[in-house]
């Protein structure tokens, strides 16, 4: 199989799970990816993950510490995975496209609308492909999840929820996921939700809504991250910072297909933690227990009807993973699985680094390509501007940049206006 030469373009945490991912793929029988260099700003974060993947994939990629300087030297690269801080992905992301590199960059596509538009125009300009690395759809379960939805099992669906609480004034992961210039939580982490409310459901019309900043300092607890990835740079972690961007947001959606979403995403919910994900549909409800834990899904239907073993595969006839995620998760049409985070995460990765290569090699459109990464980005923003403006927006107005009352600080301070 054709291997295309590849960089990673951020070394810290994601970077260094997006490694695992690769040696996920690498071990599969479709590897079709080959990393030969990586670059961060940071040179001991880059050399460390040229370390990491030697190890892992038997063979020392290259190191480098600015994105022209490695075109320069291996004009055989082809791809470049950016996972830099959310912050930096508009200027991180045009670089590379306009340096003649296909870009995946991590979700989001860009920290504002203004900042994504000038990716999508420079993937354009270049003739690039642009995927974002969103995971969460890549999960078996909420593929089954949308077959389900697709095919009928719940009739009509008439309304989703997605709640998420938690977090308290716990620091998550990185001082810059609190900061409202570089990346905020609601905007990071809510935009895997933002992506699964449409994937389920379809487009999103218009939303009303507002986002809150709750906790005002935020305290160092758990360093690891997620998976204890993050561990290594624990010391580096103030024990209190100030929290500048909203941590909750809440919402309501009008689907274009006349379905209403409920969205909560509160990360300084204190008490009682809560992860809803549930469709109600004119014959039935589906509930689905999140992303990356492999738990199944449950149907219900009227008169205490609850379906959550294997049969609910009958309910999704055109249910099929790809051949690479069914070798990598144990069947075609797999409806629940178990396996230890880090494996789980190192999986899911790994398609996402499979499709990345088979659109450079063929040309084909990735799945969340830079107008489904943008679309995801206005609908978080759509409540933070909707609270601005005291009205429901539409996403296009966002996507259009006519509503820009809470990004504008932000473009104006990263110079995009
Ligand atoms: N999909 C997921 O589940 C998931 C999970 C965590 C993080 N992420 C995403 O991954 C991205 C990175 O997050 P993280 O937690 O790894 O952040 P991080 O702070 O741990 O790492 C960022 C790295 O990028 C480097 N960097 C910054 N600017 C750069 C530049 N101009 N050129 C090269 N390197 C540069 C930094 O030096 C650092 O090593 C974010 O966009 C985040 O949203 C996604």
């Amino acid at each position: 199989m054709t291997r295309t030469p590849i960089a990673i373009v951020g070394c810290g945490g994601m970077g260094r799970r997006h490694l695992t991912g690769l040696a996920a793929l690498d071990r599969s029988d479709f590897c079709n990816v080959e990393l030969v260099a990586v670059c961060d700003i940071n040179q001991r974060n880059a050399e460390d993950l040229a370390d990491e993947a030697e190890r892992a994939l038997g063979k020392r990629p290259r190191v480098f510490s600015s994105i022209t300087e490695m075109v320069r030297a291996m004009p055989e690269i082809q791809g470049a995975d950016v996972a830099t801080d959310t912050g930096s992905h508009h200027r991180v992301a045009t670089e590379c496209l306009r340096a003649g590199l296909h870009v995946m960059v991590e979700k989001p596509l860009a920290i504002t609308l203004r900042g994504c538009n000038l990716v999508l125009q420079a993937a354009r300009e270049a003739g690039r492909i642009l995927s974002v690395a969103e995971n969460y759809r890549r999960d078996p379960i909420n593929r089954l999840a949308r077959a389900l939805i697709q095919d009928g099992a719940i009739g009509t669906p008439q309304l989703m929820i997605e709640t998420s609480i938690g977090g308290g004034n716990q620091l998550f992961i990185t001082p810059w996921r609190h900061q409202k210039f570089t990346g905020t939580l609601t905007l990071d982490a809510g935009v895997h939700n933002a992506d699964i409310l449409m994937y389920y459901l379809g487009d999103v019309e218009s939303a009303y809504g507002e986002a809150r900043l709750y906790e005002k300092y935020r305290y160092k607890t758990n360093t690891g991250g997620p998976g204890g990835f993050y561990a290594k740079w624990a010391d580096q972690i103030p024990d209190r910072i100030e929290a500048t961007g909203e941590d909750a947001m809440f919402g309501y959606l009008r689907y274009k297909s006349g379905a209403i979403g409920q969205w909560i995403f509160h990360h300084a919910g204190h008490g009682l933690p809560q992860h809803v994900r549930q469709v109600y549909g004119s014959k039935g409800s589906l509930s689905s227990p999140g992303d990356r834990n492999g738990r199944p899904l449950r149907l219900y239907f009227d008169g205490n009807r609850e379906i959550a073993d294997e049969s609910i595969l009958d309910y999704a006839p055109s249910y099929r993973l790809s051949p690479l995620a069914a070798q990598l998760f144990g069947g075609e049409r797999v409806w629940t699985y178990s396996f230890p985070f880090v494996e789980i995460d190192a999986k899911i990765l790994a398609t996402e680094y499979h499709e990345f290569a088979e659109c450079i090699q063929t040309g084909r459109a990735p799945e969340v390509d830079g107008l489904v990464g943008r679309r995801d980005t206005a609908l978080v923003y759509a409540l933070f501007e909707s609270g601005k403006l005291g009205r429901p927006v539409t996403l296009d107005e966002v996507e259009a940049v006519a509503v820009d009352a809470y990004q504008r600080e932000i473009d104006e301070y990263l110079g995009l206006i």
